[in-house]
């Protein structure tokens, strides 16, 4: 029997724990967990005690599962949001949470639970350095459709016949790794190492130590010399993701990579000769952070080739072939459908984590369906394309109610602030008690 997961519950809704409860008990799951309501609690039992995943609520009483994020241990955290906060979920995952778990009424939300929290674990327990892409991803291929992606394409084939640096933009979730590992694998370093660095997924000295490597001694900790994955990539690809948030000293080490293709280990007086090609990913506009905190001369150096992929809702088109590749990649064998009306709506949703959105929600509709006919629109938040951002106020025609006008705006200012209740109530001026209280009257808390 292999060991029960460790599960540390945060959630202040009695409701819900009592919900979670009878679930894990009525399928006899096979979890050991914790339950804390805080932000509070749940950081002591993190420092006491060892978990394999973290589950937690959106809204605690003292602060958001964005505090929980903020504690960057490294167990994966899965957050859970109400229905129609789909953006927020989507901006956990940026922040670095696993995934996410949209709460139905019903507790549906349960029955995917499972497959959720096996795969974060699976995660955990995979080789956290670096990740290289699991094999099982290799054999994906990239849908084109019928529209803006064939630039894309164009553009991979082009950069998969040469090794000059590539810089990758798009919304999360359009498949900026996909892409980059599409081109090591059409390139003739394809038998080389593909590594991948996240520049924002460790703090700034261990970036340096794992990009460049180091001597034995170079700091406290460094026990042994170390190479790091410039180095480790030699003849094949470093895709440096996130590179928007590489801090700006180290942004200049790696011009120099760059240009002299030669990298010097933290603490060594030698410098070692490198052939790396280089894919960056960025889902900020870069362009507008050139000058300030973007190093101008590297983003020419690594810009050689651009590739930037359209967002999911700007290709509403290629969804029907999308749905069609992942379904066929994840229903094992049975048969779903689609129908019109489904695919029109998936259509006309608006997709703020694109592709990987698509991926979960049909995943997600496969789970639940109890027949051939899949309905993931009942997955959607209540967004759709034709709505608009959800933190638009009325245009000025429209004239609301005070107090739903109101409410509206302290919606859109606290999704604004990701849920963080002491900024938004100092952002808006009033005191926390009362903004609290709001929340409350509000049912946003
Ligand atoms: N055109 C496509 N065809 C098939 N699958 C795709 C396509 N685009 C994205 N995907 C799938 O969607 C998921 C998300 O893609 P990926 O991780 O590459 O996105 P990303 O742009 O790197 O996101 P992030 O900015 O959050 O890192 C992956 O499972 C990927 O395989
Ligand atoms: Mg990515």
């Amino acid at each position: 029997m292999t060991a029960p997961i460790r599960i540390l519950l945060v959630e202040d809704d009695e409701v819900d724990r009592m919900a979670f409860r009878r679930f894990v008990a009525g399928e006899d799951l096979p979890y050991n967990y914790t339950m804390v309501s805080s932000v509070a609690e749940a950081k002591k039992r993190i420092d006491d005690g060892s978990f394999d995943v973290i589950i937690s609520d959106y809204l605690l009483g003292d602060g958001t599962a964005f505090d929980i994020l903020a504690l960057k241990t490294d167990i994966p955290v899965i957050i859970t949001t109400g229905a129609g906060d789909e953006e927020i979920a989507v901006r956990a995952m940026k922040a670095g949470a696993y995934d996410y778990l949209i709460k139905g009424r019903g507790h549906t939300y349960h029955k995917i639970l499972p497959v959720v929290v096996d795969k974060a674990v699976e995660r955990h327990n995979a080789d956290e350095r670096f990740r290289v892409l699991a094999d099982r991803e290799s054999s994906e291929t990239v849908v084109v459709g019928s529209t803006g992606m064939s630039d894309v394409l164009r553009l991979v084939a082009l950069a998969a016949s040469s090794d000059v640096p590539v810089l990758i933009s798009g919304e999360t979730g359009t498949g900026k790794n996909l892409i980059a590992k599409t081109i090591h694998m059409k390139s003739g370093a394809r038998q080389f190492p593909f590594l991948s660095i996240n520049c924002t997924a460790l703090p700034e000295n261990l970036i340096e130590a794992e990009l460049f490597g180091y001597e034995k001694g170079a700091f406290t900790g460094a026990a042994k010399t170390r190479k790091g994955i410039v180095e480790m990539a030699e003849n094949g690809t470093l895709f440096l993701d996130e590179i928007g948030e590489m801090p700006l000293h180290l942004q200049s080490k790696l011009l120099d990579v760059l240009e002299e293709k030669k990298v010097r280990r933290l603490g060594s007086e030698n410098v070692t000769p490198v052939n790396v090609r280089i894919i960056a990913a960025t889902n900020i506009n870069i362009e507008e952070a050139i000058g300030r905190t973007f190093r101008k001369d590297l983003y020419y150096r690594l810009s050689v080739l651009r590739i930037i992929i359209p967002s999911l809702r700007e290709r509403s088109r290629d969804i029907p072939e999308l749905c069609s590749y992942l379904l066929a990649r994840i229903k094992g064998g049975r048969v779903f459908r689609l129908s019109d009306p489904e695919m029109q709506r998936l259509q006309q949703y608006d997709w703020p984590g694109n592709v990987r959105e698509l991926k979960n929600i049909l995943e997600r509709a496969v789970i639940l369906a109890t027949g051939p006919d899949l309905r993931p629109s009942e997955l959607l938040g209540k967004r759709n394309a034709a709505d608009g951002p959800v933190n638009a106020l009325p245009d000025p025609p429209e004239i609301l109610p005070l107090e739903e006008m109101e409410k509206r705006y302290i919606t859109a200012a606290f999704r604004t602030f990701s849920g963080n209740v002491t900024k938004t109530a100092r952002e808006l001026g009033v005191p926390l008690s009362t903004f609290k209280r709001k929340l409350k009257e509000f049912g946003l808390k």
